[in-house]
C-alpha cells in the first residue's frame, strides 16, 4: 500500500478545487495503490454545534463526528472517478485488482477499536494515520486547503512561515491549534508513520510526495 490519502473537508467549501482534486487523485491512483479517508468538514461542523448546545457525552460526539467522515466519504466517492466505498481494510486489495479507488468509511471500525480515545482531539487526521498503520501505507497524506503547518494560523496571520518539516515533539508542545488534530503526534510518536501535510488546491504536490520528490508541504518527522 503506497499511502492513506485524508481529503480534508476544508476543501469542501471551494467546490472547483476539490472536483479538480478528485480527479487527480484517480489519476495518481493508477501508479499507486491509494486508500481514500475522508475528513470531517462540516458535518463534524454540525455535531461541534450539538455539542456545545447539548453537553453531549464525550463518546456520543465522537461517535457523530466519525459518521460526519462517512458523509464526507459518500461525497468524496461521487467525485472521484472509479471510486468504490468501503467499511472493511481487508477488502482494499480486492478494490485494487478490480482498477477502483477505496473510499473508507470508519464509523463501523471504530466503533470496534479502542485505542484512539474518544475526543475532540482525535479526528480525521488522526483517524487516517491510525488506519495507515493497520494496513501498512507506506506515507499517510492529509490534504487541507493551506501549504502545510505554519508557525502560526496564516488564515490570522499571513506572515506567518511554512515549516517545510517539523517534529511530532514541536507540535506536542503547541498550545493553539494547527491544521492537525492534537493527538495526531501523539499517535506518531508511538506508531511512527511518514506524514505530510499538503494543499489539495495543488494536486501536483500530491504527486510529488508519492514519488517523494521535494515539493511545498510539510514532512511531519519523530
Ligand atoms: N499553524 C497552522 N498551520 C496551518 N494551518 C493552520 C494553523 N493553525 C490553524 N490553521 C488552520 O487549519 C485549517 C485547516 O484545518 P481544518 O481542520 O480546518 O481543515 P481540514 O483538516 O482540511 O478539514 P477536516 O478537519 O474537515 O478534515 C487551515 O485552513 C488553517 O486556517
Ligand atoms: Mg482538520
Amino acid at each position: 500500500m503506497d499511502a492513506v490519502i485524508k481529503v480534508g473537508g476544508s476543501l469542501a467549501e471551494m467546490p472547483d478545487a476539490l472536483k479538480a482534486l478528485c480527479t487527480a487523485i484517480a489519476k495518481l491512483a493508477t501508479k499507486y495503490k491509494i486508500l481514500i479517508v475522508p475528513g470531517g468538514g462540516k458535518f463534524a461542523d454540525v455535531v461541534r454545534e450539538y455539542d456545545r448546545c447539548f453537553k453531549l457525552p464525550p463518546r456520543i460526539a465522537h461517535r457523530l463526528a466519525i459518521m460526519g467522515m462517512d458523509q464526507y466519504g459518500i461525497i468524496l466517492s461521487e467525485l472521484i472517478p472509479d471510486a468504490c466505498l468501503t467499511e472493511k481494510l481487508e477488502n482494499v486489495n480486492l478494490f485494487f485488482k478490480r482498477r477502483k479507488i477505496p473510499v473508507f468509511l470508519p464509523t463501523k471500525l471504530m466503533s470496534q477499536e479502542e485505542t484512539l480515545e474518544t475526543s475532540w482531539d482525535v479526528t480525521s487526521d488522526s483517524i487516517a494515520a491510525f488506519i495507515a498503520e493497520k494496513i501498512r501505507a507506506k506515507k499517510v497524506v492529509l490534504v487541507t486547503d493551506v501549504d502545510g503547518i505554519f508557525a502560526a494560523d496564516p488564515k490570522q496571520n499571513g506572515s506567518a512561515p511554512l515549516l517545510m518539516e517539523t517534529t511530532v515533539q514541536w507540535l506536542l508542545l503547541q498550545q493553539k491549534r494547527t491544521s492537525v488534530d492534537k493527538f495526531l503526534p501523539k499517535f506518531l510518536l508511538h506508531h511512527p508513520v511518514p506524514c505530510y501535510v499538503v494543499n489539495g488546491k495543488y494536486p501536483e504536490r500530491i504527486g510529488a510526495v508519492l514519488s517523494g520528490q521535494r515539493t511545498v508541504c510539510t514532512l511531519l518527522k519523530l
